[in-house]
């Protein structure tokens, strides 16, 4: 049986779904307040826990051979909520779970992390990842992480404050450096793959099919809308300063001025490979803003 860490988030439900789709037996940890109804649809197994409860972290993972921790806190965090913090959670929390992980004799533990994330930018999320990439590395788990590049859903849509509803787009920096944005069902669909393959890689960093910048993604959508986009920029050494000012009192979203600040200074090295390997068809962050036109003027869009 597979426990997945995170079931009732975008990613972590899509986990869930195709692995149920395959028949694979899952078991999900979901906090005391979350709604089941979803997941046990799917045909999942529910246990109630949390990862700053490690007794029901170990609940969770007896008789478990894979772990796909997808789990964060930042979600929550930038909605306001004030407790548990993203060390609390991602990083003590994520500790916790491989601590129980191989108490209980799971054999292997996939992981969700992203592309830079030991760049030194100092974020807590950046913290919370690569503390949880070496403890992992020093466990007896066979480890898989996945480094993820920038999610379209969340970096060319509203939440990443690329919004073409309001016709508005922040950029932190430049914004000429060229990512690989990912569409979450082909991270998802990946996730699902390592988790059952029979000799995954310990490290795999996947982007999407399309490796464009952030001005170039503005220059995409406004063809697709057929109007200018407003782009407010913030220079890096503001970005800098906020995430040193916000880290202490606002751990989510100096991460995610860190999130915009790498995008920024680092180009993508990585592609699709580990997803056409896999005979993943990746969506590309085009159609991706494509389709979000089209969500807008179904009429004007051609
Ligand atoms: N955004 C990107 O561009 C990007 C890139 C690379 C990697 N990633 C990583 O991909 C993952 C994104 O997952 P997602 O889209 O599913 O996130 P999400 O929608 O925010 O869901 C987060 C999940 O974590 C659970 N969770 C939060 N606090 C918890 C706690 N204390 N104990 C147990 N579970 C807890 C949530 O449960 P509730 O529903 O109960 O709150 C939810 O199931 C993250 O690990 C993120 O760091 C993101």
């Amino acid at each position: 049986m597979l426990l997945v860490v995170g079931g009732t988030g975008e990613l972590g439900g899509r986990v869930v779904r195709l692995l149920r789709e395959q028949q694979h037996e899952v078991r999900c940890l979901v906090r005391a307040t979350s709604g089941t109804a979803e997941l046990q649809s799917m045909g999942a197994q529910v246990v109630r826990g949390d990862l700053t409860d490690p007794a029901s972290l170990k609940a969770a993972c007896e008789g478990i051979s894979t772990v796909v921790a997808t789990a964060t806190v930042i979600t929550r965090r930038l909605a306001g909520v004030r407790k548990p913090s993203i060390k609390e959670a991602d990083e003590i929390g994520m500790a916790s779970l491989i601590d129980a992980a191989e108490a209980a004799g799971v054999r292997r533990f996939v992981y969700i992390s992203f592309p830079g994330v030991d760049a030194g930018i100092g974020t807590p999320l950046e913290h919370a990842k690569l503390a949880t990439e070496k403890r992992l590395e020093r466990s007896t788990l066979q480890r898989v992480v996945v480094r993820a590049d920038a999610f379209q859903e969340v970096h060319l849509a509203p939440i990443g404050r690329f919004d073409l509803a309001a016709g508005k787009v922040a950029i932190i920096g430049k914004g000429d450096t060229k990512q690989r944005w990912i569409s979450q069902d082909d991270v998802a669909e990946l996730l699902a793959v390592v988790a059952v393959e029979a000799d995954p890689p310990t490290m795999i960093v996947v982007g999407g099919p399309e490796a464009i910048s952030k001005n170039e993604a503005v220059a995409i959508a406004e063809g697709f809308i057929h109007r200018p986009l407003k782009v407010q920029r913030m220079p890096r050494p503001v970005a800098r300063l906020a995430i040193r000012l916000l880290r202490g009192p606002n751990d989510a979203l100096a991460s995610v001025f860190g999130a915009g600040l790498l995008q920024d200074l680092h180009a993508a090295d990585w592609d699709d490979e580990p997803l056409l390997q896999r005979g993943i068809k990746p969506q590309s962050a085009s159609t991706y803003l494509r389709d979000q036109a089209r969500l807008l003027a179904p009429a004007q869009e051609g």
